[in-house]
């Protein structure tokens, strides 16, 4: 491997062009090729990397090119399953989009084929990343709290943005809302929380967006709200509060985690970390500053930086993978739990999935 590490990105719509601007602050990355069957969207990618990379309309092309050392596939969630098989055989290191993949036969076959091979593959589950979150996964790490009994994450935003050939108005090209996007906020359950689910009771459904869309004639089924509530195996309960008609909302994000001691909160975008004391009730108010050049290089409060900055250390060798290709297979079977316990209006154990 030369001093950089030479990246090839396949797929480069939105997330794929915010990990170019991202590698590009990262003095031992370089991004050499890019793949995507849409011209503009390899256009604009091409451009964002200052003309520095070669494209191609065909990712196969990337697989067997020997000057790339590491993958970042940021394909559609049902197209991961494509080009994961491959790329795990061209023995490239991989990041890999959340989610992994949409449903638990691809996610445990991928699981399977990483094993304990040593290949570097890490899931894109880069909430873990976003500063103050990371920086509250530290108090919850360091018992500032106590025992941790509570955690809830509120995600109150704008609805689902358009996508290339709008692969994702439909749950059979997503996963459904659950993995899509709460993959992420399962996987910061499992973290925070630092046990496994047991099991699950949710209620969810699309009560407002895209019911007036129609793609070759098909309404889109994705839901657009719910609640989702966990029982994890140390006696901890997480709760999700997702909301997707809520553009005015003061924090798009607020994560609370609540011990017998204290209670530390989370505010996104703002990056505003606080801590309440139980004994006084006097609280704390911690803002985290991030750099203004991570911050413009995405949509997720400069959380894109720093995976890709772990991502790098760990294809160098300097550290381990963060998030396993096991993190993200239980990321999906905690959405797909939760989708089901919606649909079938009962509690899901996580047994039914092997877990
Ligand atoms: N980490 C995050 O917070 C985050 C945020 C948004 C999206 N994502 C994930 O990133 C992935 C991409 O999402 P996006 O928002 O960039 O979607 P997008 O539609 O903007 O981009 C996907 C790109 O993949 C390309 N593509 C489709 N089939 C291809 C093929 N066979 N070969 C090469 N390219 C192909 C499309 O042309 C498109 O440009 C998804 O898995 C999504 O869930 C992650």
């Amino acid at each position: 491997m030369s001093s950089k590490v030479n990246i090839g990105i396949i797929g480069t719509g939105m997330m794929g062009h915010e990990h170019i601007q991202n590698f590009n602050l990262l003095d031992d990355a370089q991004v050499i090729a890019l793949a995507d069957t849409d011209e503009t969207m390899l256009a604009k990618a091409v451009e964002l990397n200052q003309d520095k990379a070669r494209s191609s309309a065909d990712f196969e092309s990337l697989l067997s090119d020997p000057n790339i050392d590491a993958l970042v596939i940021a394909t559609p969630n049902f197209h991961h399953i494509d080009v994961l098989p491959a790329a795990l055989q061209s023995g490239k290191a991989i990041l890999c989009e959340k989610p992994l993949c949409t449903n638990l036969q691809d996610t445990q076959r991928i699981c399977d084929s990483v094993g304990d091979s040593g290949q570097v593959f890490q899931v894109g589950m880069e909430y873990r990343f976003k500063p103050a979150l990371a920086d509250m996964i530290d108090r919850v790490d360091r018992g500032d709290i106590g025992r941790l009994h509570m955690l809830s994450i509120r995600e109150h935003r704008f609805p689902f943005l358009p996508k290339v050939a709008d692969w994702n108005r439909f749950n059979a090209n997503t996963g459904g809302t659950l993995v899509e996007k709460c993959c992420h906020f399962f996987d910061l359950m499992r973290r925070i929380v630092a046990s496994e689910p047991v099991s699950v009771l949710a209620s969810a459904g699309q009560s407002v967006n895209h019911l007036d869309e129609r793609y070759n004639g098909q309404t889109p089924d994705i839901w657009d709200n719910g609640y989702v509530i966990f029982d994890f195996a140390n006696g901890a309960r997480a709760l999700l509060d997702l909301c997707m008609f809520a553009e005015g909302s003061r924090h798009s994000e607020e994560l609370a985690a609540v011990g017998d001691k204290a209670k530390v909160e989370c505010l996104l975008p703002q990056n505003i970390v606080t801590h309440g004391h139980r004994d006084t009730w006097a609280v704390e108010q911690y803002p985290i500053n991030v750099d203004e050049a991570i911050l413009k290089a995405g949509y997720h409060s400069g959380a894109t930086y720093f995976q890709n900055r772990a991502f790098l250390d760990a294809v160098k060798g300097l550290a381990p993978v963060i998030v396993s290709a096991d993190d993200g297979h239980r990321a999906v079977a905690m959405g797909v739990a939760a989708q089901m316990a919606a649909s079938q209006q009962r509690r899901v154990d996580m047994k039914e999935f092997g877990l």
